[in-house]
């Protein structure tokens, strides 16, 4: 094959069937999911003034590396956009924007951009699904949401799934406990790695966070933040874990889960899938940010949401060796050997009765049409020769059976097929 000219940017990738079915059902029943639980979409853009994302962390790599940033065309003032990174600040800004009454449940889908070394399940851009709750700081709220993502996972079949679960406390908290660890990562400073050195000055708690060998054991050896958690965090955190032992949900406490990004505070959690490869395994994650709306200019408003990468979690679909859900197959494919007028008005027609159908173009042999419609996956084949129109009938071949074949009249058609099709669901 000739190499074309011009291919996807890095780090980004053309989705097509079948992945592409498969991410329109993994939304639909994520959409099917959350409405049930009261929550409804929110579709805010793609990119925002670059401000909005600067305050998920100054000290993140999301914020000081990984931003696609553009100015608009505006001559005399240009605004400073970017690309949306994530979509939790997002609806931050929008809640600011048009104060909903709380508390405030939505849902999202969409692309997200980030400028990161590329690799398998990690991309520049990359899709996720996800949902926020605005307003209120019952950890019932917490307990809803993280229920709701565990779900949607078992309801994909996916069972490895692992949920790591921490609590990060309010500021007070986290105060005591950077202080601690700053000591005790200074008393240590010359045997970690170089990265973490750095990084240690800027986010100590981020240096949790370091995948390299030789930081592991002072990792495994650093004061854990939920020792420093004051008495109101204790509670909410143990509501939390009660209510997830209640539901039956499994989990793991993981006292060194930091994520990456800084506006966390109090219950923080990710979705992990062993089956991946480890620097890419979270195929989900979220928590409470509850100074994130305050720092956007809104009134102190609590938070809590979760996110799923999609492109992950079809990963870790195949890494389990899953069987796909079923998209929804073609019902009819139209064999039509009388220049294509019939297939044209039959698969209009039949659309509107529900059912799918595909065609032949540019008139081609019966024969090639046949094998055009053996291809489509089709459950029946509708045939219209000559014969066929002068009599005002069809040819209706079952292409998944036995290869039966019978001829009806034309008006009789779309009810037949109905309850062919029925009868070859149950
Ligand atoms: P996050 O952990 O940055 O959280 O992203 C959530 C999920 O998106 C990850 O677990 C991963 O599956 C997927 N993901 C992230 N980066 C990439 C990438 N470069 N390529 C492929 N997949 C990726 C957030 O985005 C927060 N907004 C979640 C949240 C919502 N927290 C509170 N509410």
């Amino acid at each position: 094959m000739s190499k074309s000219r011009y291919q996807s940017p890095k780090g980004t990738r053309d989705i097509l069937v079948p992945e592409s079915n498969r991410i329109s059902l993994f939304i639909r029943a994520f959409e099917d999911i959350l409405s049930s639980g009261g929550y409804g979409q929110i579709i805010s853009p793609i990119f925002e003034d670059i401000g909005v994302f600067r305050r998920i962390g100054d000290s993140t790599e999301i914020v000081t590396k990984e931003m696609f940033d553009l100015y608009d065309k505006d001559p005399k003032n240009p605004q400073h956009l970017a690309l949306r990174p994530e979509l939790t600040a997002s609806i931050c800004r929008a809640f600011v924007e048009h104060r909903p009454t709380t508390p405030w449940k939505v849902w999202y889908q969409g692309p997200q951009f980030r400028y990161e070394k590329p690799q398998a399940g990690r991309y520049r851009q990359f899709l996720q699904v996800g949902a926020e709750v605005l307003g209120t700081p019952d950890p019932h709220a917490d307990i809803e949401i993280i229920a709701l993502a565990s779900r949607f996972f078992e309801s994909l079949g996916l069972t490895k799934i692992e949920l790591m679960l921490n609590s990060l406390g309010d500021s007070d908290s986290r105060e005591l406990y950077n202080a601690a660890l700053i000591k005790y990562l200074d008393a240590n400073k010359k045997e970690l790695s170089h990265q973490s050195q750095e990084t240690m000055t800027k986010n100590p708690l981020r240096v949790l966070d370091s995948k390299r060998e030789e930081d592991e054991e002072i990792i495994r050896n650093a004061p854990i933040i939920t020792d420093f958690l004051n008495d109101e965090n204790k509670e909410h955190f143990q509501i939390v874990q009660d209510g997830l032992e209640l539901l039956g949900i499994t989990y793991q406490l993981a006292p060194r889960l930091v994520r990456g990004l800084d506006y966390y505070t109090k219950t923080t959690f990710e979705f992990v899938a062993p089956s991946l490869d480890s620097a890419q395994n979270a195929v989900g994650g979220g928590g409470r940010y509850d100074g994130l709306v305050e720092a956007l200019g809104g009134p102190a408003t609590e938070g809590i949401g979760f996110a799923i990468g999609i492109d992950r979690t079809l990963l870790a679909y195949e890494a389990e060796n899953i069987s796909h859900a079923p998209f929804q197959d073609l019902d009819v494919f139209i064999v039509d050997t009388t220049g294509g007028n019939e297939a044209l008005i039959l698969s209009d027609e039949l659309r509107r009765q529900g059912i799918a159908v595909d065609r032949g173009f540019d008139q081609r042999s019966m024969k090639a049409q046949m094998k055009a419609a053996d291809r489509s996956g089709a459950q029946f084949a509708i045939i219209i020769g000559t014969d066929e129109l002068a009599e005002n009938q069809v040819t209706l071949r079952d292409l998944r059976g036995d290869g039966t074949q019978s001829i009806l009249d034309r008006q009789l058609l779309s009810t037949t097929l109905l309850n062919l099709l029925q009868e070859a669901k149950e």
